[in-house]
């Protein structure tokens, strides 16, 4: 690592073109600015945002591409300015590392819905050069754009708090659905999903599944403490279950219909849209009208909420279920993640892993 003055070179798995194959990649980051913090990365987790990124889904992708926004890192190093960390300290960087601080969204804490935000990669940063993720030997954040690690969460069990976590936390707060007792459905049980169940699960929900498949019946209800588990082919479950739920928060990462949802909400039940479709979805009006029913959508979470969705994990007990594998695995891991075959989310140890050689 360098010092103050300088630029670092680091390496990371970057995919070259849309097939999202990864392989090392040596670049350089910024110097360190007078806010920043420089994370040697530790553990870095494996969302299906990746996938759509690597492989160019959005048709927004540039090359190389490191991705990886679930990152846990220690702090190695930090600008003259930065009051929030020091040298030894564990930190979080997820999907946001920067906006124009000036806005609306930016002067509510709601930095995720500002139009100037800078992701962590597939963008480019103030100083013109691209952003790069979390499967890299280490990464140079903002201090505020940087959340601190709660010292009774392990580290690698965060990473994938910092997405999927605060994705689920998010909506569920700020819609009002924080009341015990109301009742919930997870479309979807994948990294998104399960955190999905453990935290609504934890805020006194009654929380049901709702699968493509039988397959994860038992580790729901079993191990994840699901209180419901439906298989959404299958007809009778759904009638059984229609004009029960008081939001659906849906995690499908493809094109899927609506309607059959939308049916299983109550009066002013909410369908929550998470997951990242290029394709237009369709509902006919009445299934909205009769009932009050709202479709929405919801976009990660601010740091501040994700700041507190740790603490909350910290209290509740909550860890993530997760599969750690090393940096020569990745690709393996990703066909793996885009055929449904983890439970729940990988979660590179990056630290721990030779980045040199494919
Ligand atoms: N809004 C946000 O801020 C935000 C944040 C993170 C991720 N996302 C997006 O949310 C979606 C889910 O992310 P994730 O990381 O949770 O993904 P994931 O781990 O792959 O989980 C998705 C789940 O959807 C179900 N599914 C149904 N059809 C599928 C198909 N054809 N291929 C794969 N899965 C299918 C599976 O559950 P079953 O086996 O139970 O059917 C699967 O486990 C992605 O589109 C991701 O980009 C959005
Ligand atoms: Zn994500
Ligand atoms: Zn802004």
């Amino acid at each position: 690592m360098g010092s103050l003055a300088t630029e670092r070179t680091v390496t990371g798995w970057a995919a070259r073109d849309a097939t999202g194959v990864l392989a090392p990649y040596t670049y350089t980051l910024r110097k360190t600015g007078a806010e920043d913090v420089v994370v040697k990365v530790l553990y870095c987790g494996i969302c299906h945002t990746d996938i759509h990124q690597t492989k160019n889904h959005l048709g927004a992708s540039n090359y190389p591409m490191v991705p990886g926004h679930e990152v846990v890192g220690e702090v190695v190093e930090v600008g003259p300015e930065v009051s929030r960390f020091r040298p030894g300290d564990l930190a979080g960087v997820g999907v946001v590392v920067g906006s124009c601080q000036n806005c609306q969204p930016c002067k509510s804490n709601v930095e995720q819905y500002c139009n100037k935000r800078i992701w962590s990669y597939n963008d480019v940063y103030t100083d013109g050069k691209p952003t790069q993720g979390g499967f890299a030997s280490a990464m140079i954040v903002d201090q505020k754009f940087a959340v601190r690690i709660p010292s009774g969460l392990a580290p690698e069990q965060v990473a994938p708090l910092l997405c999927a976590g605060v994705t689920v936390y998010s909506p569920l707060k700020h819609f009002g659905l924080v009341k015990p007792g109301l009742k919930g459905a997870i479309l979807g049980l994948g990294g998104v999903g399960h955190m999905g169940v453990k935290i609504a699960k934890a805020m006194g929900h009654h929380v049901s599944v709702i699968s493509s498949s039988d397959k994860k019946k038992s580790e729901a209800l079993d191990h994840l403490h699901a209180d419901d588990y439906i298989v959404s082919s299958d007809a009778a479950q759904m009638e059984k279950a229609a004009d029960s739920l008081d939001y659906i928060i849906d995690t499908v990462p493809v094109f899927h219909p609506l309607e059959p949802y939308l049916s299983l909400l109550k009066l002013d039940g909410k369908l929550i849209l998470m997951g990242v479709i290029n394709q237009p979805l369709q509902f006919v009006s009445p299934m909205v009208m009769l009932g009050r029913k709202s479709i929405t959508g919801s976009f990660i979470g601010s740091i501040d909420e994700t700041q507190e969705m740790l603490e909350f994990c910290e209290k509740k007990g909550l860890t993530s279920s997760i599969e750690v594998v090393k940096m020569d695995y990745v690709n393996q891991a990703l066909e793996r993640l885009e055929r449904n075959d983890v439970r729940y989310r990988f979660v590179v140890d990056v630290a721990g892993s030779n980045l040199d050689s494919a």
